[in-house]
């Protein structure tokens, strides 16, 4: 296995293999991994013959308030699970060698709580990193109302890694099903020649979705976030008995999750799961999607009515 730092490098190599004949597997990610990823990359494996994991924090998709700072890393950890899954590349780029000149100011503006420094004020932009993504309307409601901006620095750094591993596939998970939704309509609209593949949600045992945020989470607080998969478990079980209008779900989901000490809820929404609009009636695949903040810590997950597996939710 190899591990590879720099931008020009890997779109060397990959552009090597590509003219080799090779099918390249992208799985993106922010690192800490958890049996999640490494669902992403068995998928990857079977789809290619070189599975590239790229791990990368990306500032540019974290608000002035959230985890930059204290998102989990370990990468010999990292490295020890990807050469245990068979990952051929590593992908782990610097923060400057993907943003360069705006470096300091980003990831300063993502540490010091929005404020920004003298140096980034007087910097006025320059010659640096200056082109964004613009997600559309996929962006508009769920994760991309509560967390302006997010879907914006996912789309640029996603693009950003295309460009430099050139895969032929690229795996994404669906617990960020709006994510994933984005990433569909980016390569379709920028005509990237890129297979995106969905994969399913991996949960912990009693029914968590896995997430390396969950590290977050103090004993207490991770009995309690299974109010998230108890709430979906709700909508599925009102959807089986009949129940179709979406504000009769959503209360019922509210409710249940309102009753935990620490859980509170930034929003449970049922959208079509093809434009992500919210729907009154459950009548064509919607998504139930919700995100809680169990203490400090936002959780996700979603499922689709009706079920199409892909969540995973037990009985
Ligand atoms: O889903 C994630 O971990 C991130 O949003 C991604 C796709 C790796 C982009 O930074």
């Amino acid at each position: 296995m190899e591990v590879i730092a720099s931008p020009l490098e890997m779109q060397q190599t990959a552009l090597g293999l590509r003219q080799a004949g090779k099918r390249i597997g992208l799985v993106p990610t922010m690192g800490f991994l958890h049996e999640g990823h490494l669902s992403l990359v068995r998928l990857a494996r079977a789809q290619s013959d070189i599975v590239i994991l790229s791990i990368f924090v990306n500032p540019t998709q974290f608000g002035p308030n959230e985890d930059f700072k204290e998102y989990p890393h370990d990468f010999e950890r990292d490295r020890a699970l990807c050469a245990a899954a068979g990952v051929d590349i590593i992908f782990n780029p610097s923060l400057e060698a993907m943003y360069p000149a705006i470096a300091p100011s980003v990831a300063q503006r993502a540490m010091d709580g929005g404020q920004g420094t003298m140096a980034d004020k007087m910097a006025g932009r320059p010659a640096g990193y200056a082109v964004y993504l613009e997600p559309g309307d996929l962006a508009h409601g769920l994760c991309g109302a509560a967390r302006p901006g997010h879907f914006r620095g996912v789309l640029t750094v996603v693009a950003k890694l295309f460009n430099l591993t050139m895969p032929t596939v690229a795996v994404f998970g669906q617990k960020d099903a709006q994510q994933l939704r984005l990433i569909e309509q980016m390569v379709r609209d920028l005509n990237f020649p890129i297979a995106i593949v969905r994969a399913p949600i991996v949960r912990e045992s009693d029914g968590l979705a896995k997430s390396s945020r969950n590290t977050y989470l103090s004993p207490a607080e991770r009995r309690e976030s299974l109010c998230l998969m108890q709430a979906l478990k709700t909508a599925r079980n009102l959807y089986r008995k009949g129940e179709r209008a979406a504000p009769r779900i959503i209360e019922a989901m509210q409710a249940l999750i309102e009753s935990v000490a620490s859980a509170h809820v930034d929003y449970v929404a049922i959208v079509d799961a093809d434009t992500l609009e919210p729907v009154p009636r459950l009548e064509a695949p919607a998504l139930v999607a919700l995100a809680v903040y169990i203490g400090k810590t936002r959780l996700i997950d979603n499922l689709t009515l009706p079920d199409d597996g892909a969540s995973n939710l037990p009985e």
